[in-house]
C-alpha cells in the first residue's frame, strides 16, 4: 500500500495516476512555443516528469526543468531518456526561492501555479518569476478557473500506460479557497503487483481577476487570458 503525496512518495505511479491532467500538455507546450523566440531559454517551474519540458527540448528551445520533487525530476530524466533527448538540465529546488535575474525568454508554469497557497504567496512569486525575465519576456501558466464554492463530484476512471493500469477515484471537497483533493487507486499490470495507492494534495483557488490583479501589482503588462470556462491559459510580459 502507498500513503501519501505522489510527488513526494511515488513519483513512479504519476504517469499512470494522473493521465487528466497530461491529456492539456500539447495546447499548453503550444502556447509556450508560440510565445518564445526559436531557440530561447525557458524555465520550466514544477516541471514534474516533464510532459511540458520534453516537447520543448525536441523543439530546440533551452529548458531549465525546476521542482521541488528529486523523484518527479529523476522521472522526467528517465522519460527524455527513454525518448533519446539529452540536454535536459534539472534543478531541484522550491518555486518560491528561485534566484534568477534577467535570464529567461520564458518561465512557464502548468498545472501548479495554484501551490502559492493565498495572494500573498502568489505575488511574491511573481515578483522572483517578472526578475528573472528578460525584458519583454514571457510568463505562461494555465489554472483553474474558481468560479466560486460549488460541489465538486467524485470522479472514476480506468487509465493505461503501457502494460500498467489503474482504476482511479478522485474527490474533491472545498473549503473557502483552498480545494483538498484526495485519490484511491487500484495500480495493477505489467511490472507492478496489485497495490493501493491513497494520494493528497492542497491548492488555493484564485478567480481570473484576482491573478490579473496580481500580475499587474507585480509589474507584468499584456495579460492576456484564454481557455474553456473551467481553465484559464494565461500570458503576460515583462
Ligand atoms: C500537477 S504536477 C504538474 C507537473 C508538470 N508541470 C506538468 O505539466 O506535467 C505538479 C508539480 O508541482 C510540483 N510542485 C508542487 N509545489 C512545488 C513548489 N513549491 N516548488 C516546486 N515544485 C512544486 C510537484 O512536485 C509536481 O511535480
Amino acid at each position: 500500500m502507498y500513503f501519501g503525496n505522489s510527488y513526494k512518495n511515488f513519483p513512479v505511479f504519476y504517469d499512470l495516476l494522473y493521465q487528466r491532467y497530461l491529456k492539456s500538455a500539447h495546447d499548453f507546450t503550444a502556447m509556450v512555443k508560440e510565445n518564445t523566440p526559436q531557440g530561447g531559454l525557458i524555465l520550466d517551474l514544477a516541471a514534474g516528469t516533464g510532459e511540458v519540458t520534453i516537447p520543448l527540448l525536441k523543439s530546440c528551445f533551452g529548458v531549465i526543468s525546476l521542482d521541488s520533487s528529486k523523484g518527479m525530476l529523476k522521472e522526467l530524466k528517465l522519460k527524455a531518456k527513454k525518448l533519446g533527448v539529452k540536454n535536459y538540465h534539472t534543478v531541484t529546488r522550491d518555486m518560491r526561492k528561485i534566484n534568477y535575474k534577467d535570464k529567461f525568454d520564458t518561465v512557464c508554469i502548468r498545472q501548479a501555479i495554484n501551490y502559492f497557497m493565498g495572494p500573498k504567496a502568489l505575488e511574491s512569486g511573481l515578483k522572483k518569476i517578472i526578475v528573472s525575465l528578460k525584458i519583454g519576456g514571457k510568463f505562461v501558466f494555465n489554472a483553474p478557473n474558481y468560479r466560486g464554492e460549488k460541489t465538486y463530484p467524485e470522479v472514476s476512471n480506468y487509465y493505461e500506460s503501457g502494460k500498467e493500469k489503474s482504476f482511479v477515484l478522485e474527490t474533491n471537497k472545498i473549503l473557502g479557497k483552498i480545494l483538498r483533493h484526495k485519490q484511491y487507486s487500484i495500480i495493477w499490470g505489467g511490472g507492478l503487483k496489485p497495490n493501493f495507492v491513497s494520494d493528497e494534495n492542497s491548492f488555493y483557488m484564485f478567480t481570473k481577476k484576482e491573478f490579473g490583479h496580481a500580475l499587474k501589482n507585480c509589474g507584468f503588462s499584456k495579460v492576456k487570458f484564454s481557455g474553456p470556462a473551467k481553465t484559464l491559459y494565461c500570458t503576460a510580459t515583462k
